[in-house]
């Protein structure tokens, strides 16, 4: 098996190539390490797994790391160097995270979400067909479920209402691959991410920013008055879910034998304002929380339900809020 992980600098593809080389796979990173949010954080992921000093000489060449991984900085969007990449790599399988992320940034940056999302992936997608990939797993989201009302969702509920440009890339792309999957027999696999916490986190993301500011006294902003629900999953247990659909290969749950989608959560809805509460009281401090109407392109709840996943594959997440925000609160306290 020799897999390549796309966003490998971002939040989910930095701890799943660290869980991947730690257990003997043979992983190939890359990443354009873009300002979306802070490079510093990006460059400290890569540290970790053992790339130091990444100059712009070293775009397109590849850098050893820790292990048994390798990356690449480049660009999904530049078809040559991501054509070569397949042609010289010889990859088996491929994990595509890389993607522009974010809800709200999609309203007014839809560009780059058209560039990463929609031609990026197709970059990535027409070189698994071609090179015959084993296996192309790529990174979906709850978002596509817009505000839909039945709960908890499912992926056989109908999701043609996406509320952002983003939610719309990201169905998009479940097009794209059911085509592919269709035309061509490959093995494609989506999985609907629902909002992913933890240590090493986006700092673009809702519980991020509301350490930061309660940490530096400042107000957060709590939208629909905190009349919103989340189905919060911890980092080690979306990783545990995705080295389980690479490891025990493709399981198609649909009625295309080559194309599965999968909810990937915890399947447990929190109130924005008991997750505020479980902040302060690992914090150790009170919120300054100033009451909002809701913002355009979020939904009100999120809710997966699992259970195609948990039948599949066995995924169990296991790591309850109050663990969760306590591992990122130590987290975030070594690094600030
Ligand atoms: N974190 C979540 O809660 C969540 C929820 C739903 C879906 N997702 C999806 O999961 C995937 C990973 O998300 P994440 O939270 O790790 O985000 P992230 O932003 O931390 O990681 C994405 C990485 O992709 C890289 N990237 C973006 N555009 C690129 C391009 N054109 N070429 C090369 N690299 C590029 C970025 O530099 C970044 O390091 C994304 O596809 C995201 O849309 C995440």
């Amino acid at each position: 098996m020799k897999i390549l992980i796309t966003g490998a600098a971002g939040f989910i593809g930095f701890h799943l190539v660290k869980a991947l080389f730690l257990s003997g796979h043979e992983v190939i990173g890359l990443d354009n390490l873009n300002n979306y949010y802070d490079v510093n954080l990006k460059l400290a992921r890569l540290r970790e797994l053992g790339i130091d000093n990444i100059s712009d000489s070293q775009i397109g060449l590849k850098i050893n790391g820790l292990h048994n991984f390798t990356f690449y900085k480049g660009d999904i969007c530049d078809t040559t160097f991501i054509d070569n990449l397949f042609k010289t790599e010889h990859f088996t399988h491929v994990v595509h995270l890389a993607a522009q992320a974010g809800v709200r940034y999609s309203i007014t940056n839809p560009d780059t979400y058209i560039d990463s999302n929609i031609i990026g992936f197709y970059n990535i997608l027409k070189n698994a067909k071609q090179f015959a990939i084993e296996h192309f797993i790529y990174a979906s989201s709850s978002s596509v479920y817009g505000n839909s009302k039945k709960m908890p969702f499912s992926t056989s509920d109908n999701v043609d209402q996406p509320i952002s440009l983003y939610a719309a890339t990201k169905k998009s792309n479940e097009l794209f691959a059911y085509t592919y999957s269709h035309l061509f027999n490959l093995k494609t696999t989506g999985l609907r991410f629902f909002t992913v916490y933890g240590p090493w986190g986006r700092p673009d993301m809702a519980y991020y920013k509301f350490i930061e500011a309660i940490m530096a006294d400042k107000k957060i902003p709590v939208y629909n008055n905190g009349n919103l629900e989340r189905d919060f999953t911890y980092i080690d247990d979306i990783i545990k879910g995705i080295i389980k659909v690479i490891d025990t290969g493709f399981i198609s749950n649909s009625e295309n034998e080559n194309y599965a989608i999968y909810n990937i959560g915890n399947g447990n809805p929190i109130k924005l304002m008991d997750f505020i509460s479980t902040i302060e009281h690992h914090l150790g401090r009170k919120a300054i929380m100033e009451m909002l109407p809701m913002q355009d392109g979020d939904v009100y709840k999120t809710y997966a339900d699992i259970s195609d996943l948990k039948i599949n594959y066995g995924y169990q997440p296991t790591t309850n809020l109050n663990q969760g925000i306590r591992n990122f609160v130590e987290w975030y306290k070594q690094q600030f």
